[in-house]
């Protein structure tokens, strides 16, 4: 989420830093008119059709359709997140980091980050001096080098080793506490601290910057619990965080999909299998936040389960919270491994291809869930079909409205051999929360819908603005256009308020703000397209017009007309009066005509 940065803060950066600049240090550019050309990066081609435009500030592949801006390339061929890439192109731009976008926020949080990479270190050290955790490892069938890479490590076999070397104050004690790493006694006679890892092989956390934030420690053999995890710290939440992702981003292979495992093991064992895409929760359910941290990455989800009872609930769980999150253009997967199985064993057993393999077979989440839901449902019973409706309706409910939606119940209408429409209202009734009507209800953050018309007047002028943003800034706002709540002629305005607060607009710097927002496509597809006009000059003249259009059809004047006739034809009610006369008084006519 653009969250907590300012708006003027990333309208500054976009326009400072040269898309081509960032993109010609990676990918080897060719000018071809005005524009750019290469290969794409993001998927295998043999002639360019990846474009870079100086002009907008904006990269665009004809042929897999990745576009984005400066901080989209960076997100997108570098795997980082926003927050991060704003980062390195402030730094780039010698631009300070507006407060709200420093990380930590809490200063003193880099002492505990620092506090965290020391005891991993420390843990390292341990086990290149233990015979028997290094026997371990090897006997998992884990090569030095990517131990190396995961930074494994040893909690050595005793209550008090990591508190002696790190606790020597009160204060670090109360640090080491703070993280994690030792517990408080709790017996009447003794006081004091101990270690909460002892004899676990160690496996460092790193958020997606590459900092230790928490451990996960296996016991050596057997023993209970299997895994001991850090707790919830004001580093660490578990709800958020994927094992494996920033190694998986390192690795960088240009993954088009994220393979979502359970186990810390497997993900360090498909990573040495070459599957560099691997991560894993830690030990909880994917989440929602995860989904959304996912999704900034890669278009893409496996997520794959051991076919044991278990790993069947985990999956069900798992489809629940992604729910929310599926729409069109969006792929989520379910792999279900042989029983008995997990991915680490299975890659050992058959090595990564066929493991590949086995996941270009896994089922895209539409098929799981309507086999799921038709499973132990026998819909020549009526009450299997109320069963049906119960199972459904919830997990309807949770989906936004869109064609992802409508597909999914076309496709489990298909299944149970029922007309779509006559499904379609069936989940209707079954939704406890959207009530019995079927009309769209409007989304929270959505501004207001843009048709998709080619032609019409709005797009026309949405167009000139995203194309000539240094013209659109120059063209007057009329007042009366503030007065047009008309959606989509919302987006207009803000594209032009926008423009015309930029020290210097660009494409990419009006497109930068829309983001997270569901214009957001829209808006791109029309950068992306045609300009309707190549000139600067003609384009301020055609803005104005348009405006001047669109002022006519949706201008207070129109209102005023309306009150007019109705009072001539049927009168005016005591509201209506009031209204006309607001209006009226209000010089209600459009201002800006030249
Ligand atoms: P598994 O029991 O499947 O372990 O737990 P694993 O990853 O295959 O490990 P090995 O192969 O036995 O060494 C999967 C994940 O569930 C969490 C851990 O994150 C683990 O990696 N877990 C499991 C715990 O948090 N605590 C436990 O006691 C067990
Ligand atoms: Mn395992």
């Amino acid at each position: 989420m653009t969250g907590r940065i300012p708006d003027s803060f990333l309208d500054e950066l976009v326009a400072r830093s040269d898309i081509v600049e960032i993109i010609s240090a990676r990918v080897p550019l060719k000018k071809a008119g005005r524009e750019y050309k290469a290969c794409c990066p993001f998927h295998n081609e043999k002639s360019p059709s990846f474009s870079v435009s100086g002009d907008k500030q904006f990269y665009h592949c004809f042929g897999c359709g990745a576009h984005g801006t400066v901080i989209g390339f960076l997100m997108q061929y570098e795997k980082m997140e926003f927050l991060d890439a704003v980062a390195d192109l402030a730094q780039r731009a010698g631009l300070e980091l507006p407060r709200e976008a420093q990380a930590p926020r809490d200063p003193g949080s880099a002492d505990l980050h620092d506090l965290m990479l020391r005891a991993a270190r420390f843990f390292e050290q341990n086990l290149a001096d233990n015979a028997r955790a290094q026997a371990y490892v090897q006997r998992r069938g884990i090569d030095p080098k990517i131990s190396a890479q995961f930074s494994l490590g040893y909690a050595p076999d005793a209550w008090e080793t990591l508190l002696k070397r790190f606790g020597g104050q009160e204060e670090d004690q109360r640090r080491l506490l703070q993280v994690g790493l030792i517990l408080e006694r709790s017996g009447e006679r003794s006081s004091g601290y101990y270690d909460r890892f002892r004899d676990r092989l160690m496996f460092p956390i790193r958020d997606s910057r590459g900092r230790v934030i928490g451990f996960g420690g296996r016991v050596i053999d057997q023993g209970e619990p299997k895994y001991m995890n850090s707790p919830e710290t004001a580093l660490f939440h578990k709800g958020r965080e994927l094992y494996g992702l920033y190694e998986a981003r390192q690795a960088r292979g240009d993954f088009k999909r994220l393979l979502i495992v359970e186990g810390y093991m497997d993900v360090v064992r498909l990573h040495q299998a070459g599957i560099t895409y691997a991560v894993a929760t830690l030990g909880t359910a994917t989440t929602q936040e995860h989904l959304n941290k996912i999704f900034r990455i890669t278009s893409e989800v496996v997520f794959c389960f051991d076919g044991d009872r278990a790993g069947r609930q985990a999956a069900w769980r798992a489809l629940e919270n992604a729910l929310p999150l599926a729409r069109d253009g969006r792929e989520l997967k379910f792999m279900f491994l042989p029983e008995g199985h997990d991915p680490d064993s299975l890659v050992a057993l058959e090595g990564a291809e066929t493991f590949e393999n086995r996941m270009k077979e896994s089922l895209p989440l539409s098929e799981y869930l309507v086999q799921q839901l038709i499973a132990d449902v026998d819909l020549d019973h009526i009450d299997g079909r109320a069963k049906l409706k119960a199972l459904a309706g919830p997990l309807f409910a949770r989906m936004p409205e869109g064609i992802y939606r409508e597909m999914l119940a076309d496709r489990l209408a298909l299944r149970v051999g029922m007309p779509a429409n006559k499904l379609k209202e069936f989940f209707d009734a079954g939704e406890p929360k959207r009530g019995a009507t079927s009309a769209p209800e409007p989304r929270g953050r959505q501004r207001g819908r843009m048709s998709a018309g080619r032609g019409n007047l709005l797009t026309q002028a949405i167009t000139l603005v995203l194309h000539h943003p240094k013209a659109a800034a120059a063209v007057p706002y009329p007042e009366a256009l503030a007065r047009v709540d008309k959606p989509g002629v919302t987006v207009l305005k803000e594209l032009l308020a926008q423009a015309a607060a930029a020290a210097n607009p660009s494409t990419a710097v009006l497109l930068e703000r829309w983001r997270d927002l569901p214009e957001y496509g829209r808006l791109a597809e029309i950068a992306m397209g045609e300009p309707l006009v190549a000139d600067p000059e003609a384009a301020t003249k055609e803005l104005r017009m348009a405006i001047e259009k669109l002022l006519d059809e949706y201008g207070p004047g129109r209102r005023t007309d309306e009150l007019l006739r109705k009072a001539e034809e049927t009168g005016l009610n005591y509201d209506e009066k009031a209204e006309l006369s607001l209006l009226l008084k209000s010089k209600g006519r459009p201002q800006a005509r030249p």
